[in-house]
């Protein structure tokens, strides 16, 4: 067993010597399902922005965290930090339109004809979301070309509609 070990060790040191493309980490990391969510703020001046997210995951539940990944080079990058908080929306497996919308459409018109309404917060919440979390950032991490935002959940809801996957570039549902 304790040979196996070292062994083990062995191959790792020589494995770290280089660092993986960042396209093969994309490709590699499209083979793992996620969800998909709308991450989104009222800015200080009281626009709406927002983006789309896989990024997001549960980190602690005393207190209750979760953490979600923004780009450097995304816009709306500075505005949800200088925000203070945001909200996430759960999107469900009806609304791979507004995955793509938020990803694509030119920030200040994402919102526009867009069903979406208010968390306690008042930070913005897609209506139809399969799930919502109100958050305020409990701390900002520098990680690479992302910071990593951990969010502080005062209030979150949802339902049982089936939500959006996103796997191998596709965006499917949890229906199958
Ligand atoms: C399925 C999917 C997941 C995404 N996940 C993230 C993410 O976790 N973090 C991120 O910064 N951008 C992510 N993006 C890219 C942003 O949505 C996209 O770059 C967007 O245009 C950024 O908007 P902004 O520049 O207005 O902030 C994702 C895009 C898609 C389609």
């Amino acid at each position: 067993m304790g040979k196996l070990r070292v062994d083990y060790l062995k191959d790792r040191d020589e494995a770290v010597e280089g660092v993986a493309s960042g396209a093969s980490l994309r490709s590699v990391m499209a083979s793992f399902p996620t969800g998909v969510t709308v991450v989104a703020a009222r800015s200080n001046g009281g626009e709406p922005i927002g983006l789309t997210v896989n990024s997001f995951t549960s980190v602690s539940l005393e207190p209750p965290l979760v953490l979600v990944c923004i780009g450097h080079g995304s816009n709306s990058h500075d505005a949800i930090i200088e925000a203070g908080g945001f909200a996430i929306s759960v999107l469900s497996a009806a609304q791979e339109a507004v995955a793509i919308r938020f990803a694509k459409r030119p920030s200040e018109s994402r919102f526009d004809d867009v069903d979406w309404g208010e968390a306690p917060s008042g930070h913005p919440v897609i209506n139809g979301a399969s799930a919502w979390l109100d958050c305020t950032i409990h701390e900002v991490i520098e990680a690479g070309d992302h910071s990593i935002l951990l969010g502080l959940t005062h209030a979150c809801g949802g339902g049982s509609d089936p939500a959006l996957v996103f796997h191998q570039g596709v965006m499917t549902s949890t229906e199958g």
